[in-house]
C-alpha cells in the first residue's frame, strides 16, 4: 500500500446516533466473481469499494470481464458465460486480500490459460497449501512458494474431476475455493467442515441459479452448470459493524444503532458473544435482501464481565476477535479464548499482535498457541503497533473509549481493504479521532 498512515485517538467519549457501515466485504468479492461468470449483466448495490473487493474486481477486469462503477457502491458486471474469461497480460496483485486469492485459485483452476496471482509481503506470507492441495487432488496444478505461500501459478488447461473432500479447517474461504473449481469439473463437487463456516457462496450461487446440495455440514454442485447473472443488494458489513458494537458496549452514555447489517445467522457469533458478556444488543427489523438476512442493530452501554468463550463460536466470529479482545480488555473479570489457532494466520498474528497492542495499554494480556487470557481492568493511554492489519487498527481505536489516556495507532493505511472512511463514520459517531500521514512521530 501507498504511504504510511497514523491514527491519534483522545480518550473517552460515547457512541450516539445512527450509522450504516460500508457493505460485506464477503460478498462484495463473491458478487464480482459469479457475475464475471454468469450470462447477462449482474447489478449489484452496495458494493464495497474497498481496497480487497476492488482487487477482486480489477483482477476480473485483467481476465476480460467489463465491469462498469456507475455511482458510489453500484457495480455492473457484463458477464462473459462460464467459459468465457480471457487470459490476463501479466500477473494480477491482489493486494492484502486472502480471499481473493483463495476464491481466484479455485476459479482459476479450471480455465484453459495460465494466471500468476500475487500479493503485499501481508498476504505473500499466507498459508495457501489449504487450497492448493485440495485443488490439487481434483486434477489442478497450482505453484507456491516452496513455503506454500504466494506467488501462485495456476495453470491452465487442466482436466479437473469432483471430489469429496472433508477440510481439516472450518474455512470459507477453502470451501469456495473448492466449490468454484467444482464448476468447471466433472461430476460432484463436495467439501465438509468440521464446523460451519460462512455460506456466502453457497447462497449467492442458487441466486445465480446454480443448485448447491446442502445437508448439514456438506455443500456439494454439479459440473458443467450456468450461472444466471441477477440483482445483488450486498447488505453491510458484521464485521465492520462490530468495531461499533465493542465501542457503544464499553462506552458510558453510548447509544447507536447500526443499519442494514448482514445478519447471516454464520456470521452473528460477535453478537452472541458480546450478550454473553452482558452487552445490551436489540436485533431490529429482521428482514432478507437478496437472499441475505439483515437487520438493523441497537447496542448500549453495558457493564461487561470476562466469560469463556464457547469454541462452537469461533468460526462464526473469526474475524470480529480483535474486537472482541478489546471488550474483554473492559470486562470486569477474566476472558479466556481456546480453539482459535487461526487468528495465528491472517492479516497479522492477531493473537499476538493483540496482546502486544493490549500489553502497550496497561492489560494483562496472556497470548496462548490457540487463543488468549485477558485480565479485563483499567486501560492507559500509550502506542500501539497495528502491524497493517485493518481490524487490529480499528480495535485500537475503539479502545481509546475507554483509555485514560490518548492512543496513538501505527501502520492504520489498511484499514481502507475494509472500511474506507472508518475515521470519519467512527467521528461522526463520537470518537476523538485525527488522522495523520507518516508513522504519526
Ligand atoms: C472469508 C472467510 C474467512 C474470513 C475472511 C473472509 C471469506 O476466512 O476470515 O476475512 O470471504 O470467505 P476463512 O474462511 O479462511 O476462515
Amino acid at each position: 500500500m501507498s504511504s504510511a498512515l497514523t491514527f491519534h485517538i483522545r480518550p473517552g467519549g460515547a457512541l450516539r446516533g445512527r450509522l450504516r457501515v460500508p457493505g460485506d466485504k464477503s460478498i462484495s468479492h463473491r458478487a464480482i466473481m459469479l457475475g464475471a461468470i454468469a450470462d447477462g449483466t449482474t447489478e449489484i448495490d452496495g458494493f464495497l469499494e474497498g481496497a480487497d473487493a476492488m482487487g477482486t474486481l480489477a483482477a476480473m477486469r485483467a481476465l476480460g470481464v467489463s465491469i462498469d462503477v456507475p455511482a458510489p457502491g453500484r457495480v455492473i458486471v457484463h458477464g462473459v458465460g462460464i467459459d468465457g474469461l480471457r487470459a490476463p497480460a501479466a500477473p494480477i496483485d491482489l493486494g492484502n486480500s486472502g480471499t481473493s486469492m483463495r476464491l481466484l485459485a479455485g476459479l482459476l483452476s479450471g480455465q484453459p490459460f495460465d494466471t500468476t496471482l500475487t500479493g503485499d509481503p501481508s498476504l505473500s506470507r499466507r498459508p495457501m497449501r489449504r487450497v492448493t492441495d485440495p485443488l490439487g487432488r481434483m486434477g489442478a496444478r497450482i505453484d507456491t512458494s516452496d513455503a506454500g505461500t504466494p506467488p501462485l501459478t495456476v495453470h491452465g488447461g487442466c482436466t479437473l474431476r469432483g471430489i469429496d473432500y472433508d477440510s481439516p479447517v472450518a474455512s470459507a474461504q477453502v470451501k469456495s475455493a473448492l466449490l468454484l473449481a467444482g464448476l468447471y469439473a466433472e461430476g460432484r463437487t463436495c467439501v465438509r467442515e468440521p464446523a460451519e463456516s460462512r455460506d456466502h457462496t453457497e447462497r449467492m450461487l442458487t441466486a445465480f441459479g446454480c443448485p448447491v446440495e446442502r445437508d448439514g455440514l456438506k455443500a456439494c454442485v454439479h459440473g458443467g452448470s450456468r450461472l444466471q447473472a441477477c440483482a445483488i443488494d450486498v447488505p453491510t458489513d458484521i464485521s465492520s459493524a462490530a468495531f461499533f458494537l465493542v465501542g457503544a458496549s464499553i462506552a458510558p452514555g453510548s447509544d447507536l444503532v447500526l443499519e442494514h447489517v448482514g445478519w447471516n445467522p454464520t456470521r452473528t457469533g460477535v453478537v452472541e458473544i458480546l450478550r454473553l458478556m452482558g452487552a445490551d444488543i436489540e436485533v431490529l427489523a429482521e428482514r432478507e435482501a437478496g437472499g441475505e438476512p439483515v437487520a438493523d442493530l441497537r447496542v448500549r452501554a453495558a457493564d461487561l464481565r470476562g466469560i469463556e468463550i464457547p469454541e462452537n463460536l469461533v468460526p462464526r466470529a473469526i474475524d470480529e476477535f480483535p474486537a472482541l479482545f478489546v471488550a474483554a480488555a473492559c470486562a470486569q473479570g477474566r476472558t479466556a479464548l481456546t480453539g482459535a489457532a487461526e487468528l495465528r494466520v491472517k492479516e497479522s498474528d492477531r493473537i499476538a499482535v493483540m496482546a502486544a497492542g493490549l500489553q502497550a495499554l496497561g492489560v494483562r494480556a496472556r497470548p496462548r498457541e490457540d487463543g488468549i487470557v485477558i485480565d479485563g481492568g483499567a486501560m492507559t493511554g500509550g502506542r500501539v503497533d497495528s502491524h497493517g492489519d485493518h481490524r487490529i487498527a480499528m480495535s485500537f481505536a475503539m479502545a481509546a473509549l475507554r483509555a485514560s489516556a490518548a492512543v496513538t495507532i501505527g501502520d492504520c493505511r489498511n484499514v481502507e481493504t475494509s472500511f474506507p472512511g472508518f475515521a470519519g463514520a467512527a467521528g461522526a459517531a463520537g470518537l476523538g479521532i485525527e488522522e495523520a500521514g507518516g508513522d504519526g512521530g
